[in-house]
């Protein structure tokens, strides 16, 4: 089944939040920002604003009746700034006119009088001035302190990624207006309905059940909508209760970009141990987390880091540390795969550097050190139907890795302007939220008279299919038509207190809530068909099948079909509607000791990247990538194929040529599409392969389809090393510092230096 969105996407029909048709009287909403990036703001001057034709009132933080507060996990963020700024773009207030364009003009005529003080933009001079979110965290493994002494060869470096913008379609956006008694209907492109719902409470000071939160679909989030759609659902929510009318709040590209956190920038520390014969026997790695102005969700994006910190690969001695440095840059969040790559990118290049001091090819010592059935993790899981050496192993073969080795090595002899480069990029990902209490999810089925079935569930449909997926299990229980189910918009009055969509767990934990709701009904209605049938009351159903929209009695087939058992039931007062509820079984974390179960599985995989850089020019493109991918038992192999190459050409802009520049205080110079490159189609690899790497599953996936969302994008870190292999048959003896993104700017870097060239030149 495809994704049944993708009609009425292709015709334009499908609604976002600037598409609901709005009210009369709908007041529109720009935001006023600090202009810098940290001081104490001294006194707004808004009454040239308030003049402008059109405009209805300047909201600030003295319209709040309740909490001037936001924070998802610690509450150290304003809605809107009082005394200080801490970045550029921080939101101070909140104009309202007639019209989109008028509330602009306003908000470029209020003066903020601020005094400057010096930012912070970099995570270790934060860091050495002890700016932290939180405390450090320690993952360990074995005894480091001990191993080097047995290691035939240690090395230590550093290692840096960048941030990266989420550039999802629709950009932030709310539509809010105000309900019968005191309550609040929000329209929100949102990945959290609940924390939206939950921040607009405490900030109007009102229950929770006052607030209504609506998410039909979003136009793409990547994590940019998991806390940071809050800000602009509650400010809209605000000015809607305190002027009484609807409010339209849609942020412009510009803004959009300026005022969002990002993918969190990384700088780390490695040290690497190995024995002689390329078993890695130490790693210890400290990570220094660019997390922004406040902590939004970076403690638990950090944390992500740890659980990742050794990518697919067994180490008997591991130490990894972790630090959460606050800056003055917008709030970084969740970005698929939620610091997971900043961990592997680490991993990835100790061992590529490794690989070039010993001179050996990396993916020696990458296939030597793959996790094996039963290995454990530094957070004390044990690889539970490892995949990670069997994809490797396919991939080498199904894609007849030797060809493209020769191939590669007689084009860089042959070549001496373009140089080509292979990598190998294993990937381990683990699937659950890492916060225990975060796994759980809830559904609502209705039946109706006339057999049509309505679902609704906690998660939010952003393009990833989870609707479609949801389609198919509720078909797939009832044995009924996908024509009949219908699934709603994810509203917090239909279903409650839901997680966010978000760590790739939405179809497996939403799905088989979804399941339990339609097993229940079938079960009810089944009993119902035997007694109509003739069979006695109690377990009258232990007879009878239905199978595509027909009752079967003891295997044999009756006249009742699907449509006259519903309306049947119906008559004699039968209960058609379930609500279901699921939390993932068998997990547990102690963050005491920092060991648990974390995780309900993990997806494993491998890619095999191939890049040629243009030596004279700085540029490059990826040949191909070639993937073995553990998808389980694909429920959905059209969607979880799109899930992955999507995921892979992200991945690769990351790795590649998504560059955010700041200028030396702190503010984003890469603020618009002209200034900041993500792929386009001559960006994506010529060819890209996904091979199904079908197993058991585990039980804990949906049908025993693993998750899809993320682990796909970290195969793009191959790309990196794929074409720094090719920088180095240009210039094996240069020492390239292990950077990302890898630019043309920073290939030509790597490939000349000043002195040098004006050498060659003359
Ligand atoms: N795919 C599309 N088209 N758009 C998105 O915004 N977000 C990704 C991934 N795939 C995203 C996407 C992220 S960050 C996550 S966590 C998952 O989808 C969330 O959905 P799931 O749990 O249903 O996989
Ligand atoms: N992924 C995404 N969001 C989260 C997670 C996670 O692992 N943990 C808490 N919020
Ligand atoms: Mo995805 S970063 O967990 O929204």
């Amino acid at each position: 089944m495809k994704n049944m969105d993708i009609d009425s996407h292709v015709r334009g029909e499908s609604v976002y939040v600037d598409d609901i048709p709005v009210r009369e009287e709908t007041l529109y909403g720009a935001v006023f920002d600090s202009p810098i990036p940290h001081g104490i703001l001294r006194h707004l001057d808004v009454s040239e604003a308030e003049r402008v034709d059109g405009v209805t009132k300047i909201i600030t933080a003295k319209d709040i009746p309740g909490e001037n507060q936001i924070g998802i996990i610690m509450s150290d963020e304003p809605l809107f700034a009082e005394d200080m700024v801490h970045y550029s773009g921080q939101p101070i207030a909140l104009v309202l006119a007639e019209s989109e364009k008028r509330a602009r003009t306003a908000s470029r005529k209020i003066c903020a009088e601020i005094d400057p003080l010096p930012p912070l933009t970099d995570p270790r001079t934060a860091a050495d001035q002890g700016q932290f979110i939180t405390p450090p965290r320690t993952f360990c493994l074995g005894n480091t302190e001990a191993a080097w002494h047995t290691c035939d060869y240690v090395f230590e470096g550093c290692a840096e990624t960048g941030g990266q913008e989420h550039l999802y379609i629709e950009t932030q956006s709310a539509y809010v207006y105000p309900t019968e008694k005191d309550g609040i209907r929000i329209f929100s492109s949102n990945q959290s309905p609940t924390v939206v719902q939950k921040a607009a409470a405490r900030v109007l000071n009102i229950p929770m059940h006052r607030v209504e939160v609506n998410v039909s679909r979003i136009g793409g989030a990547f994590g940019g909508k998991e806390s940071q759609g809050t800000a602009w659902a509650v400010m809209a929510a605000l000015a809607a209760f305190t002027v009484g009318k609807a409010v339209k709040l849609v942020l412009n590209r510009h803004d959009d970009m300026r005022m969002t956190g990002k993918r969190h920038p990384y700088a780390s520390d490695y040290r690497i141990g190995l024995s002689k014969d390329y078993g890695i026997t130490a790693y210890e790695v400290s990570f220094y987390q660019n997390a922004g102005a406040f902590a939004d969700l970076s403690p638990a994006v950090l944390e992500r880091t740890l659980f990742h910190a050794t990518n697919s690969y067994f180490i008997p001695n591991v130490r990894a540390t972790a630090y959460s440095c606050r800056t003055n840059l917008p709030p970084n969040t969740a970005m698929r795969g939620f610091g997971g790559p900043q961990g592997m990118f680490v991993m990835e290049a100790a061992i590529a550097r490794s690989a070039e001091a010993l001179g050996v090819d990396a993916s020696v010592i990458q296939r030597k050190n793959l996790l094996r059935q039963g290995e454990e993790f530094p957070y004390g899981q044990k690889a539970n139907r490892s995949q990670a050496i069997r994809c490797w192993t396919k991939a080498g073969k199904r894609y007849n890795v030797g060809a493209i080795r020769k191939h590669v090595e007689a084009f860089n002899a042959e070549n001496r302007l373009h140089k080509k480069g292979i990598a190998f990029m294993p990937i381990c990902f683990g699937i659950s939220f890492t916060k225990i209490h975060m796994n759980q999810a809830g559904a609502l089925v209705h039946i109706y008279q006339d057999g049509s079935v309505a679902v609704s569930t906690g998660a939010t449909e952003m393009g990833q299919g989870v609707n479609t997926k949801m389609v198919q299990v509720a078909a797939h229980v009832l044995s009924i038509s996908t024509e009949r189910v219908k699934i709603e918009t994810t509203n917090t009055t239909r279903v409650a207190n839901t997680s966010p969509t978000a760590a790739s767990v939405n179809a497996d934990m939403n799905g088989k809530a979804v399941e339990k709701a339609c097993l229940v009904l079938l079960n009810r209605l089944k009993g119902f068909a035997g007694k109509e049938l003739g069979h006695g009351a109690r377990a009258a159903g232990e007879w009878i099948e239905i199978k595509d929209e027909r009752v079967y009695d003891k295997g044999i087939k009756t006249d009742l079909v699907w449509e006259d058992l519903v309306m049947r039931a119906h008559l004699e007062r039968v209960d058609l509607s379930e609500h279901a509820f699921y939390a993932t079984p068998g997990i547990h974390f102690d963050p005491k000791t920092e060991k648990g179960n974390p995780f309900a599985y993990h997806v494993y995989g491998t890619a095999i990247t191939v890049a040629t850089v243009d030596c004279l020019r700085g540029t490059y493109e990826i040949d191909a990538v070639h993937v073995v991918h553990d998808f389980g038992n694909s429920m959905n192999p059209i969607i979880d194929k799109g899930q992955t190459e999507g995921g892979i050409v992200q991945g690769i802009g990351w790795m590649t040529m998504e560059e955010l520049c700041y200028s030396d205080d702190g503010r984003l110079l890469s603020d618009t599409m002209s200034t900041y490159k993500v792929p386009d189609m001559y960006s994506a690899p010529k060819e890209l392969n996904v091979h199904f790497h079908e197993t058991q599953g585990s039980p804990l996936a949906l049908f025993r389809s693993k998750a899809v969302g993320e682990p796909s994008f970290m195969y793009g870190i191959g790309s990196y090393f794929a074409i720094r292999n090719a920088i180095r048959a240009a210039r094996p003896e240069k020492e390239v510092p292990l950077t990302a993104p890898m630019t043309p700017e920073r290939v030509l870097l790597s490939l000349y230096d000043a002195t040098r060239q004006a050498k060659e030149n003359s």
